[in-house]
């Protein structure tokens, strides 16, 4: 695997350090004064497509080591970690993969997270990022275990380029009618994932956008990002946010609108018509590391506090040599207090990409 090094002048915009998301005092704190609130846990290193950015086929093959069943977390054990994570500030979880809904009965831990509430007895915002090829038989389970949204990764509406996309043959329109289902029985807002690369799915931005425009669901665009060490990133590859507006603008009149917190990923657009919003997610050219208040919990028990982390911190052995609720919360409190990562922002120093490039873990094993 070559090393990719990535010159500042690339990168089309100046990453923002904006000030970290507010947190009452007392709260956790990392060393960059960023709180702690959300928890993303993937239940499962496997999937159903193969995605040429996440999970190529060349590398994910028949013989590639996924995780065996003893080593994942429990429901019992994730539901644990998750209530110590909330007695600590988290206040929205998202189950990731590889695919959850591979997931045998995830159900069950739907239900045990959804009965979670913060210290001062609010519900937590609970979601899932699916590839939408299970979400129409999966929806109603979901939503009665207590779900209370979805965020559906859909690359193309070109059911042929879908196909070379994910490299399952997986069709476009199972996705779509999982997406039609969860909006119909109010797993709302349904957002839509697309992960842009230049030169492959660029052609469908403005047809996805027609799609969803005034159709309820809220489409975000995702810059392809450098994770892990198998998908063969290049610059070359990602078309910059601010031209993903700029085309979609050019036909539908957009409007900036106000961000929901200070810590969430995507910038929002509204068409001037009224007829919704999108977003667009820039993680390359314009870093939002300053407000990151994401932890990761691994399928196999250890939370990692960057997407583009090479280690973990276990916290298996914890939940299995008889350690007390007391001392995990010790542990987690630690591990976010000496937190210092904020990889996207330094993305252009040749020091962290050599750092980083032989060891970072892949997305389809920490989420996105
Ligand atoms: P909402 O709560 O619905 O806004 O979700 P979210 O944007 O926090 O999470 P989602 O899983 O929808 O994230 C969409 C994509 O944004 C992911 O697939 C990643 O590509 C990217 N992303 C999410 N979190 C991070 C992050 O902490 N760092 C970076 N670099 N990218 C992220
Ligand atoms: N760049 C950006 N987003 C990615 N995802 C997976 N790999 C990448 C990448 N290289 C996103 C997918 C999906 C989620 C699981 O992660 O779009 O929404
Ligand atoms: Fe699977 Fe999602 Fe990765 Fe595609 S992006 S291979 S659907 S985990
Ligand atoms: Fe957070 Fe790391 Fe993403 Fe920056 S690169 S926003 S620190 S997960």
């Amino acid at each position: 695997m070559s090393r990719r090094i990535i010159p500042l002048t690339d990168v089309s915009a100046v990453p923002v350090f904006s000030g970290p998301a507010h947190a009452p005092r007392g709260e956790l704190r990392d060393t960059l004064s960023r709180p702690l609130r959300d928890l993303r846990i993937s239940v499962t290193d496997r999937c159903n497509f193969r995605c040429v950015y996440c999970m190529p086929r060349s590398v994910f093959d028949k013989d590639y080591p996924f995780l065996p069943h003893s080593a994942l977390l429990t429901f019992e054990e994730i539901e644990r970690v998750a209530r110590l994570f909330v007695a600590q500030g988290v206040e929205k979880i998202r189950l990731t993969g590889g695919e959850p809904l591979l997931r045998k009965n995830i159900e069950f831990l739907i239900e045990r997270l959804a009965s979670l509430t913060t210290p001062d007895g609010r519900p937590l915002d609970l979601t899932l990022t699916t590839n939408g090829s299970l979400l129409a038989r999966k929806a109603q389970s979901l939503k009665d275990a207590g779900l209370k949204r979805v965020t559906v990764s859909l690359d193309a509406l070109d059911d042929t380029l879908f196909r070379t996309m994910n490299d399952a043959d997986f069709a476009v329109d199972d996705v779509l009618h999982g997406i039609d289902v969860a909006q119909s029985i109010g797993l709302a807002p349904v957002k839509v994932n697309m992960v842009v690369k230049r030169g492959t799915n660029d052609s469908e931005i403005l047809p996805m956008a027609r799609h969803f425009k005034g159709s309820g669901a809220v489409l975000r665009f995702i810059e392809y990002m450098d994770v892990g060490t198998s998908n063969g990133w290049n610059m070359a590859e990602v078309l910059p946010s601010a031209q993903v507006v700029a085309r979609i603008g050019a036909q539908f009149p957009l409007v900036p609108l106000e961000p929901h917190s200070a810590a969430e990923t995507a910038q929002r657009w509204g068409y001037a018509d009224g007829s919704g919003e999108l977003g667009v997610i820039s993680s390359v050219t314009r870093a939002f590391c300053g407000t990151c208040t994401r932890a990761r919990l691994s399928t196999e028990g250890k939370v990692y506090l960057c997407l583009f982390a090479s280690n973990g911190h276990d916290l298996r052995t914890l939940l299995r040599n008889g350690s007390s609720d007391d001392e995990i919360a010790t542990a987690i409190a630690h591990i976010w207090e000496a937190r210092a990562d904020r990889y996207s922002q330094l993305r252009g120093s040749a020091r962290t990409q050599a750092e980083a490039a032989e060891r970072r873990v892949e997305m389809s094993y920490i989420g996105g």
